[in-house]
């Protein structure tokens, strides 16, 4: 066992006390589990008989507190509550989650709390209690409007569950009930065609949801999916329609007023995701709970990685002795965390901040970032540099892997 994964609340507080670098916290809280397992999903989740809320609860309270024993409080801008399905919790552990945060930094007044929400797994009446809990953005996992998909993916709820779902989102925001909600869609499905991909995006648009988050299917190892693709029980997503229908989005989804600002995030103006644009420009964040990923400030290095450990029993039994579940913890040096700021800044559509990657990555980073720019015109593609930001041009999406593996 390595020195960390017994630490105590005391040893940690004995340690420096550590504030976020831009003065703000955001607080990313995972709850792992799921109705029923997708084919394709290789996060950290599980289904249950009997999901325990209330002991889960109490772990992931003396996590926050092991972990802000050693650092320092400073206002919350974001909270996201993610999963597997949050939306299973319920409002009061949500509410508890958000009364502790509120008394160790202060949840900001504009702070931006998000709950993942499924189609099936959030009913009407749930959702409003969600909103009086504090929550004030929604993001739900809608995948696809069609029914024959949504049994490929092997998907809980049906496609009117998921319209019904988008409705009631859409409603709320019209009514305040919440600022702003989200749907997650997937492309690439073996079946799904452009035309197919534009009816739901349409759907789910003229609804008035001003943020679509839409990711391209991939074939995770050792998941249910991988195993019938090499059983040749299904075909694997063609690479090809997927290609396109990345590069096809943005103008899918400009008639209704949304913009590409990150290669599967496009919302309206003011309605880009805070919490997500945290972890893509750098920012430090607290994780907690099963197989939790966070990024905490650390005297002499540009920050500490940390995951917890993926098993829901092993991280409540270590939480019930007041220890952390902690599985690693990596020092992010200015080397590592150039690499970091570069491909996830590359795939913003405002590009790398590189006042930023200097502050952060010490001086000469944006430097080295312009000379390797400069070489990318031999993979035919360029990075432009405009008002102190390093973007690669809307037509390149496709060759994002590339060039990225090229500069960062
Ligand atoms: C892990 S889920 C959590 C939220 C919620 N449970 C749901 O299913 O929407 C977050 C997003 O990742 C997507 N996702 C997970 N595995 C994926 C994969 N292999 N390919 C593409 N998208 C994936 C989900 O479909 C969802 O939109
Ligand atoms: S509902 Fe979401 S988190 Fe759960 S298995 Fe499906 S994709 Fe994964």
């Amino acid at each position: 066992m390595s020195p960390q994964l017994s630490l105590s609340t005391r040893q940690l507080s004995e340690t420096a006390s550590l504030g976020p670098r831009n003065g703000v916290w955001s607080v990313y809280v995972h709850f792992p589990w799921c109705l029923k397992r997708c084919a394709y999903c290789d996060f950290a989740t599980s289904v249950a008989i009997e999901i325990p809320r209330q002991a889960y609860l109490a772990s992931v309270i003396k996590e926050l507190e092991i972990r802000t024993a050693q650092l320092q409080p400073a206002p919350i801008a974001t909270v996201f509550f993610g999963g597997g399905t949050p939306s299973l919790w319920g409002a009061a552990a949500v509410s508890q989650i958000l009364h502790w945060l509120d008394r160790w930094g202060g949840l900001a007044a504009d702070a931006e709390i998000t709950l993942e929400a499924n189609p099936g797994a959030a009913e009407v009446g749930d959702l409003q209690a969600y909103a009086h809990a504090g929550i004030n953005r929604v993001s739900a996992g809608i995948q696809s409007l069609n029914a024959e998909r949504l049994r490929w993916l092997d998907r809980v709820h049906d496609a009117d569950q998921a319209r019904a779902t988008i409705e009631r989102l859409a409603a709320m925001v019209g009514s305040g009930a919440l600022r702003s909600a989200s749907c997650d869609l997937i492309f690439g499905v073996p079946g799904q065609s452009l035309a197919e991909l534009q009816a739901d995006v349409d759907t789910v648009l003229a609804t008035g949801i001003p943020h679509l988050s839409a990711y391209s299917l991939t074939v995770e190892p050792n998941t249910p999916l991988a195993q019938r693709v090499a059983r040749q029980q299904v075909p694997a997503p063609d690479e090809e329609l997927s290609a396109t229908m990345l590069e096809a989005l943005p103008a899918m989804v400009a008639s209704a007023g949304l913009q590409r600002y990150e290669v599967s995030n496009f919302a309206r103006a003011q309605h880009r995701s805070r919490h997500n644009w945290a972890y893509w420009t750098g920012a430090h964040y607290l994780a907690v709970g099963v197989g939790a990923h966070g990024f905490v400030p650390q005297d002499g290095s540009c920050g500490m990685r940390y995951g917890n450990r993926r098993s829901a029993s092993a991280y409540m039994r270590a939480l019930q002795g007041s220890r952390l579940a902690q599985e690693f913890t990596e020092t992010i040096g200015p080397i590592e965390h150039y690499t970091e700021l570069v491909m996830t800044g590359l795939r913003l559509a405002a590009g790398v901040n590189l006042h930023t990657l200097d502050q952060y990555a010490g001086a000469g980073a944006a430097d080295r970032l312009r000379s390797s720019a400069a070489k990318t015109g031999l993979l035919g593609v360029e990075l432009i540099e405009t008002n102190g930001f390093m973007a690669v041009s809307p037509q390149a999406v496709l060759h994002l892997d590339r060039i990225v593996r090229a500069v960062a």
